[in-house]
């Protein structure tokens, strides 16, 4: 069937070109470029800026580049400016690159067909969905929740959010049914997009049966679209339910007409852990994230026109949102999405999707690459890997042994590896080496991008400016992607990032600055756990271990662990009176399944009778990691506990 479109001239009519003949940010190619363009972007970084966003195609152009206040954690970039992110994405790219493809979708088997979506695909494809969601009641504000596996539809659903002014929020796969009702409550959803089952490996995730589960928490979503991939039966309740296709088959009549949004209002919302018990709902607003999204994109990993760039993160989290839907789109790339794992059917997974689609741009986590490494060198004996230009490495520190084996074995030694730090809250990449263009050195981030202003503080807020000494790291002014809020939470957002230090953000992160600036990420520096690149929150773990009807009290720690980064420690009091559980161990593990998800159940669970605790009944963090680490011989000054007899006591428990 040919659809009729009644495409709404007006918005293209209106549509104000500041855009430059380029159709992405200009590209800094030397080591000088790097530090004229940083002194630039720090000596005038509102010009700066400026002259970034005029690449892209606004409605209304802003009255004001930027305006904030630290104190109370407001942030606006491009104040006043009209636009719509999907027309940057998508609709731009039409006129030149419109049968340039703009996903390819790689499936979980191997003998099922790729995908090749170009722009005027991608741009018929989201239209059509954006009618399915007015169909059902969407409109400009309302919250979407998204849990689909690695699919074309996931980033289609994404892009008609944001093409009518919906916010997203995108739930990992790995998440319980009670992890989503947190976040269906919190986000108040109207709608969940979803598929049936989700194909990880030889495993299927019954993505719908877990979204049943966690509407029978939060009952008041009033629409579920089921996308069919898997095809695994369903509970399917008419009242609710609707099946994408079928919704898609009921359109006959096209009415495009993109929301023209102000750059201030918010484009996602994203979920992340924090030092308390419940995760907080990041909010990301549209201008500055799509501008600093494509520059990032485009600087650090030196995208140039026809490259194809495979970003191995799920869209569930922030590099996806970021690197494999916004930046890469709005750059009029090519980016791949593979729906399955790095070990199924082999190691050589990767390898094979990298010569079959001549990938140029390579981005993973260290978790995958030191998983990679322990099997063996067979994984590369049909591998090529000679179209590879740039590897990058998100998410946790890279050690050196894994930094090596990648640089020499994928990159066979000639290609630039990018160790990009950030977090979901900064948005895109914060500190970086610009691929082939700054220096990279193992183990480190490298130098700020051009608008970055890291401070490293120590704990009286102090700048530390000798070198190699390791402190708090800050940044000092905003960027265009920075955090706007925590949803429906303002207040955590001021104090958790903008009044630990006054008038800097916050990381969470330690650091420390080598002679040449080059910045080194130590890890978090507060009750954050990073295994295999997931954020964990001690105190969320606690609540869960703690909801255990024989726990009276949980420490939850982190130790270094050989292919997940870091490993996850459970120091767990039961209730002496009741009769010791021997199942207890696994129904703790249980627990932690069902609340958040299976990546988040602890490695180790020891049974003590007591916690290293302060007279003022502080619990000893730093002795129970050098207990898990097996540092039994190193716990430093016990004098301030109130029982230290305590730690012997659990130093025996844990060597048995
Ligand atoms: C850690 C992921 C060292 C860091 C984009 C940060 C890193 C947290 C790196 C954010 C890196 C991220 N080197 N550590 N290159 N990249 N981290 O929000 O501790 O999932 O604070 O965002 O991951 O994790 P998030």
């Amino acid at each position: 069937m040919i659809l009729k479109k009644n495409i709404n001239q007006r918005n293209y009519v209106s549509l104000l070109l500041i855009a430059k003949t380029m159709s992405y940010p200009y590209q800094i190619l030397t080591e000088q470029e790097y530090q004229d363009k940083y002194q630039q972007s720090i000596l005038a970084p509102e010009k700066f800026w400026a002259e970034v966003a005029s690449h892209f195609s606004w409605h209304r152009k802003w009255d004001e580049v930027l305006n904030y206040n630290f104190e109370t954690a407001h942030t606006h970039w491009f104040v006043n400016g009209k636009l719509n992110i999907t027309e940057n994405c998508i609709d731009k790219h039409l006129k030149n690159k419109g049968d340039n493809i703009a996903i390819i979708w790689e499936s979980n088997f191997e003998n099922e067909e790729s995908q090749f979506i170009t722009y005027k695909q991608l741009h018929e494809r989201v239209i059509k969905f954006t009618e399915v969601l007015k169909n059902n009641g969407i409109k400009k504000g309302d919250r979407i929740c998204i849990n689909m596996g690695m699919i074309p539809e996931l980033a289609i659903a994404v892009l008609a959010c944001a093409r009518i002014g919906a916010i997203h929020s995108v739930i990992f796969g790995g998440f319980s049914a009670s992890s989503i009702a947190d976040r269906l409550e919190d986000t108040e959803a109207k709608m969940i997009i979803c598929c049936d089952g989700a194909y990880r490996g030889d495993k299927i995730i019954p993505i719908k049966k877990i979204i049943d589960d966690s509407i029978l928490i939060y009952n008041k979503v009033e629409t579920v679209i089921i996308y069919k991939r898997s095809k695994t039966e369903i509970d399917f309740n008419p009242d609710r339910d609707k099946w994408w296709h079928e919704e898609e088959a009921k359109i006959t009549l096209i009415n495009d007409q993109p929301e023209i949004m102000d750059s201030e209002d918010p484009l996602f919302i994203l979920y992340t852990s924090g030092s308390t018990g419940k995760p907080k709902g990041a909010v990301h607003t549209i201008g500055g994230y799509m501008i600093y999204t494509a520059y990032t994109f485009v600087n650090v990993f030196q995208y140039s026109p026809g490259m194809i760039h495979f970003c191995t993160a799920d869209i569930g989290w922030i590099t996806g949102h970021s690197y494999i839907v916004y930046g890469p789109l709005l750059a009029g790339a090519t980016s791949l999405m593979y729906e399955g794992i790095p070990t199924w059917p082999d190691a050589g997974r990767f390898w094979k999707i990298i010569d079959k689609h001549k990938v140029n741009i390579f981005y993973t986590a260290p978790t995958a690459i030191r998983s990679l490494m322990s099997f063996g060198h067979s994984q590369f004996d049909n591998a090529i890997l000679s179209s590879l230009k740039t590897l990058g490495t998100v998410g946790e520190p890279i050690n050196e042994e894994a930094w090596k084996w990648y640089f020499d074995h994928v990159g066979k030694g000639k290609c630039p590896i990018v160790d990009t730090w950030w977090q979901t809250e900064t948005g895109g990449i914060l500190i970086s080496s610009l691929s082939g263009v700054t220096d990279a050195s193992p183990t480190f981030a490298g130098k700020p991008l051009p608008g970055i202003q890291p401070v490293i503080l120590d704990e009286q807020g102090k700048e530390i400016l000798t070198f190699n000494k390791q402190g708090n790291l800050c940044i000092k002014f905003p960027w265009p992607s920075i955090i706007r809020t925590t949803y429906k939470n303002h207040d955590r957002c001021r104090s958790t990032y903008f009044s630990i230090y006054s008038n800097k953000y916050f990381t969470g992160d330690g650091a420390y600055r080598d002679e040449s600036g080059n910045f080194r990420i130590i890890g978090r520096v507060d009750d954050v756990l990073n295994v295999s690149g997931h954020r964990i929150g001690t105190a969320e773990l606690e609540n869960v271990l703690n909801s255990h009807s024989l726990v009276i009290e949980s420490a939850v720690v982190g130790y270094p662990h050989e292919i997940k980064g870091e490993g996850i420690y459970a120091y767990v009091i039961c209730d002496p009176e009741q009769e010791m559980n021997n199942s207890l161990h696994q129904e703790l593990i249980e627990i932690v399944k069902h609340q958040i998800g299976s990546f988040a159940r602890p490695d180790k669970i020891l049974i003590v009778p007591g916690l290293p605790k302060t007279r003022s009944g502080k619990i000893m963090r730093r002795i129970l990691r050098k207990i898990a680490s097996g540092e039994h011989e190193q716990l430093g000054d016990l004098t301030s506990l109130l029982d230290s007899s305590v730690v012997e006591k659990i130093i025996l428990l844990a060597r048995s």
